[in-house]
């Protein structure tokens, strides 16, 4: 501050050079995971600009919405070896309105669509479906019934968004948990075969029935049957092929109950969640009311809490599905986060995928030693301190924050000379 307007007005040419440099090395985006944002269009690709007042966190900053794909590092193992992210009422969406016409009471668990979940690498989504109308619908209902004001859309719809998804990326596999309230004959057949769905179906057959690991996720791709679907009703695997969920998947505790500090029960239907003989793990971590403001929390430092007491309580098995509701929301890391560090230990012994060391022996790690310098641009004082860095989150990549924050340092000295 000691020169006045004059260190005012080179701040802010040091400011604006930075944010020029910005736009002139990374296109219109830079910004790394948990530096300050005013825009998600300044934050680099799969992180998005927000806040989290629920845990006093109000300055907005680059978080992280992505997850590494699982198989970027290992690949080829099986299924099981893998974690998925996995959104909760998938179709539930915040501006969603009744396809009915009706006025839409239901509560809401996500805010993009499935096509926009499914390119930011979710591959677990949760579909409530119910014979409505003379078809398949989508609700979050109660009583077994779908009504017009509890009712979102026909299940074709997603469906269809899926299928696209899997025509257009042929090495993805997408896993799809229906909360099964249809008794029609034949019903989710029907609108899975409309859908153009039933050609990648993962059959049944297929499936391990004694904790045995999965095919891999290559066979699966090669065989093209990259849709696993399960069903939490028990008589379609016998009259249409669905597998029962709980045959094959153990799972916690979903709403609040499942979300108590240090205790990972499972759900009633499901077996123990330390129950061996099955091979998927699936974590639950939202409340019984989803809460958009509050998501942020749960889906930060507690939820990586419950993946840790989950792991431990499954028997040292990291999940391999973990739903949340709002999955792009939490104060950094988020829930991708979690997905990414459930895959460093499931692939290559690692505490985060991103350490994992291409075609090493499992526990070779490349851990980021420290935490990157700080942007230029918190030389102008302005709020822009990189302390509210995650302490969960070690920066990947650093090298690319150094040259910039090299560049950077080099062209305002010369500038300012
Ligand atoms: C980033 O995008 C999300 C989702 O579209 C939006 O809710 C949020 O307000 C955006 N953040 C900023 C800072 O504009
Ligand atoms: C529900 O919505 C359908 C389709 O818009 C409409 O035909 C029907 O009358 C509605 N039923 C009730 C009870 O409002
Ligand atoms: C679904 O499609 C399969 C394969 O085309 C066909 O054999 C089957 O009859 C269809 N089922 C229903 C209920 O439409
Ligand atoms: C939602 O979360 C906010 C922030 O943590 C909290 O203040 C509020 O009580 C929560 N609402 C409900 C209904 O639990
Ligand atoms: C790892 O192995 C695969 C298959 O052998 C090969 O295609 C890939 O280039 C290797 N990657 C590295 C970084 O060595």
């Amino acid at each position: 501050m000691e020169g006045g307007s004059n260190g005012f007005s080179n701040i802010l040419s040091i400011q604006l050079l930075f944010i020029a440099l910005c736009l002139f090395i990374a296109g219109s985006s830079c910004l790394k995971i948990g530096e300050t944002c005013s825009s998600n269009s300044s934050c680099d690709a799969g992180l998005s600009c927000q806040s989290c007042s629920a845990n006093g966190n109000t300055r907005q900053r680059c978080t992280k919405i992505q997850p590494l794909s699982p198989t970027s590092k290992v690949k080829g193992l099986a299924f099981n070896k893998y974690s998925w992210l996995t959104t909760h009422n998938s179709y539930a969406l915040v501006d969603a309105e009744s396809d009915t016409g009706s006025p839409l009471l239901s509560p809401r668990n996500q805010e993009d669509t499935i096509t926009s979940q499914l390119k930011n690498g979710v591959r677990g989504l949760m579909l409530d479906m119910y014979d409505f109308m003379n078809d398949i619908w989508l609700c979050h209902s109660f009583g077994g019934n779908c009504y017009n004001y509890t009712a979102f859309q026909p299940a074709i719809k997603s469906l269809k968004e899926i299928e696209t998804f899997l025509a257009a990326n042929p090495s993805d596999i997408v896993t799809i948990f229906i909360e099964d309230y249809v008794t029609s004959p034949q019903g989710l057949t029907k609108v899975f075969n409309a859908s153009g769905l039933s050609k990648y179906w993962f059959p049944v057959s297929k499936m391990p029935k004694n904790g045995e690991d999965w095919p891999t996720v290559d066979e699966m791709v090669q065989q093209n049957q990259r849709l696993v679907v399960f069903t939490s009703k028990s008589n379609k695997e016998a009259t249409e092929g669905i597998a029962y969920n709980w045959k094959y998947v153990v799972e916690n505790q979903y709403g609040n109950g499942g979300m108590i500090a240090g205790s990972c029960p499972n759900r009633a239907e499901s077996p123990p969640v330390n129950t061996k003989t099955i091979s998927l793990v699936l974590q639950n971590y939202f409340p019984t009311n989803p809460n958009i403001t509050g998501v942020c929390l749960d889906n930060s430092a507690p939820l990586i809490s419950m993946t840790n007491t989950c792991q431990e309580a499954a028997g040292k098995r990291w999940p391999n599905f973990i739903a949340v509701d709002f999955y792009q929301r939490s104060d950094g890391g988020g829930a991708p986060e979690a997905v990414d560090e459930a895959n460093g230990h499931l692939t290559c012994g690692c505490d985060n995928i991103a350490y994992c060391r291409a075609n090493s022996t499992f526990g070779t790690c490349d851990v980021p030693p420290i935490a990157p310098p700080p942007p230029a641009a918190a030389a102008g004082g302005n709020s822009q301190v990189p302390g509210g860095n995650p302490s969960n989150i070690a920066s990947l990549d650093r090298k690319p924050v150094q040259l910039r924050w090299l560049f950077g340092t080099i062209l305002m000295i010369t500038l300012l000379s």
